[in-house]
């Protein structure tokens, strides 16, 4: 009998993190490389926060908590649902997990049966499929295209759906692309859902507070309140509060759906760190002047990424409209080989490539089911993303 269970062995170790640890074992090793690999900002947690987690340990908040959250964060989440997105919830309705990827996670594993379908729009994070094969249920992909800036259209949703479909999972802004759906693209999307009620709509939002220019964030149960009761709205504070090592993430959704949650993860991890539940208070009721500066500053850093590879041969980049990373597309690399003879016939080979000639660590877009891509993490300064563009336009330069 083998030890691994036939359900694990069908899971792929996450790429972005193997991508990290081989970057970080290369720099190790002495050699110079440039990481634009991981998916966290560079920034450090508010200290606003922080001292809101010290006094938490001062005070002796140590102990257990309610499984799904203290009352006080379930507080603080409908506020914030309430404040920034217009939707009501009560605390039962809230479910609060280590990290965002709990939360999604503990959603499918309380709702998948053998051969229930999960529509995941690609590019995609690299978890959901995963997760989803996990819980026992079956991902469909449904491919977006350059040309649409990677954004799946009402018809492709449509066509996807059949009876098994259980769950639609959106996620605008997106890990890879950046890509985030209008009100008009995202209310197509909802006009498609509202014609089949056996359909479950899970909106990542992870992204929420990383958009730029003039566009505006929303997501489906506020575009479509009449989709509101079949659908789980996630949420952490990861991203936006700089927070990704505290693991706080949180969804709302109807409370039956939550009451699920809350039973598979009181028989697996009980409650999230109590004192970043109280770090996580902070972060939601405290001042949030900082997501403004903060989302300025990514701004400026995607123009001068895209600009950079827009000039690179080969490489094509669309503008995204928020979270901090870029997927640009290498069609025009493809069948050129390296000044070391490395043959570039799929997005996995130029990242290689790429990491081992150029000493730039990127993601390769097959990881993100959409090639010939790759996904560029742009959380980090300025003087070092000008530099690793510059040797990413050298490599391109060089191919043949
Ligand atoms: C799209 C998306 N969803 C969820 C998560 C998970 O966030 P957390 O760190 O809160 O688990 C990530 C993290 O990379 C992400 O990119």
């Amino acid at each position: 009998m083998p030890l691994i269970s036939t359900t694990l062995a069908r899971v792929k170790p996450s790429p972005t993190v193997a991508m990290t640890t081989r970057a970080a074992e290369l720099k190790a090793s002495g050699k110079d490389v440039i990481g634009l690999s991981a998916g966290e900002p560079d920034f450090d947690t508010p200290q606003n926060i922080k001292d809101a987690a010290i006094a938490a340990i001062q005070a002796g908040k140590t102990k257990y908590t309610a499984v799904d959250g203290l009352p006080e964060l379930k507080s603080a989440i409908c506020a914030k649902f309430a404040r920034e997105n217009h939707l009501s919830y009560t605390p039962d309705q809230i479910s609060v997990g280590t990290g965002g990827k709990q939360v999604l996670y503990n959603a499918l594993m309380s709702t998948l049966d053998p051969g229930d379908e999960v529509i995941i729009p690609a590019p995609y994070w690299v978890s959901y499929p995963d997760m989803v094969l996990l819980a026992g249920g079956t991902p469909v992909t449904v491919s977006a295209t350059v040309d649409t800036g990677f954004k799946i259209t009402a018809q492709q949703l449509e066509a996807a759906i059949t009876p098994r479909t259980k769950w639609f999972l959106f996620n605008s802004p997106s890990n890879p692309s950046g890509a985030g759906y209008t009100r008009t693209e995202l209310k197509a999307l909802t006009e498609v859902l509202m014609r089949h009620p056996h359909v479950w709509v899970m909106s990542d939002d992870m992204y929420e507070h990383l958009v730029f220019g003039d566009f505006t964030f929303c997501t489906p149960a506020e575009v479509e309140p009449g989709l509101k009761d079949r659908t789980l709205t996630v949420n952490g504070v990861s991203k936006a509060h700089a927070m990704t090592g505290w693991r706080i993430g949180y969804a709302g959704g109807p409370a039956e759906l939550i009451a699920a949650m809350r039973k598979l993860q009181s028989q697996s991890t009980s409650n999230p760190c109590t004192i970043s539940q109280h770090a996580a208070i902070a972060a939601l009721n405290g001042p949030q002047d900082y997501l403004q500066s903060n989302k300025a500053l990514f701004q400026q850093r995607r123009d001068l990424v895209v600009g950079m590879l827009n000039d690179a041969d080969g490489i094509t980049c669309p503008v995204p409209e928020g979270a901090f990373y870029v997927y640009p597309d290498i069609s025009g690399c493809m069948g050129k080989t390296t000044p070391k003879g490395q043959l570039i016939d799929s997005d996995e080979a130029f990242a290689a490539a790429l990491l081992d000639e150029a000493g730039v660590a990127v993601v390769f877009g097959a990881a993100f089911g959409l090639s010939p891509n790759f996904r560029v993490s742009y959380a980090t300064s300025d003087e070092v993303l000008a530099a690793a563009c510059r040797r990413i336009q050298d490599f391109c330069t060089g191919l043949r």
